[in-house]
């Protein structure tokens, strides 16, 4: 069994076309949203949520992916709203992960609920890769647009960050040895 510094130090994103069934069942879904909560978090304000997007609502991401697109592009061809809407329809297990941030908290400020964001996330990121699933983060234009906010009834004073692809892993992820040696110096 890997152990967590392994777990962390081989963690990489998967393309879309590697992600397959099966997907985390409930009780891992609840141990990956578990593992979120545990992210440091200033004044516990939990400042993110996780929207789990239905099989039967892909089709509705798929109508504003595609009304998203046609907003940016009024001359949008028929080919290029296809891929748009397409998009909503990639990997098995889909996630919309919703940023709260609080931006004139008294105590709490922008970039400490950030950072509690990106470490909720990537905790996630860490528990699917433990239990053995693969993963992948898609933004973009369409995805965080108007239109799917809209469709998925997200608030004004939030923000839809990007989606999660989960699911099983059909080909290893490559290996990757990072240079580090800039990342940390010495105030001595
Ligand atoms: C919030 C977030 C959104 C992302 N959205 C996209 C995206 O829309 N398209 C893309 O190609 N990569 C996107 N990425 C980057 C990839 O998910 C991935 O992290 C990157 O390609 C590096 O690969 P690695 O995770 O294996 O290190 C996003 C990353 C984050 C953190």
């Amino acid at each position: 069994m890997a152990t967590a510094i392994d777990t962390i130090l081989t963690r990489r994103s998967a393309s879309t076309r590697f992600l397959a069934e099966p997907v985390p069942d409930a009780a891992q879904l609840d141990l990956i949203v578990r593992a979120a909560a545990t992210a440091p978090d200033h004044k516990r304000l939990r400042p993110y949520r996780f929207i789990l997007i239905a099989q039967s609502r892909r089709g509705d991401l798929a109508k504003a992916f595609r009304e998203a697109k046609l907003d940016r592009n009024p001359d949008a061809t028929p080919d290029d709203l296809s891929r748009a809407a397409d998009k909503a329809l990639k990997g098995p297990m889909l996630i919309a992960i919703v940023l709260k941030i609080i931006r004139d908290h008294p105590r709490v400020s922008v970039t400490d609920q950030m950072l509690t964001a990106g470490a909720a996330l990537e905790n996630m990121l860490l528990a699917a890769a433990a239990l053995g699933f693969g993963h992948c983060l898609r933004s973009g234009q369409s995805a965080t647009s108007r239109r799917v906010r809209e469709a998925m009834d997200i608030a004004t004073d939030e923000e839809l960050a990007a989606f999660l692809l989960l699911g099983t892993p059909t080909r290893p992820a490559l290996a990757r040895d990072d240079d580090v040696s800039d990342l940390l110096s010495i105030w001595d």
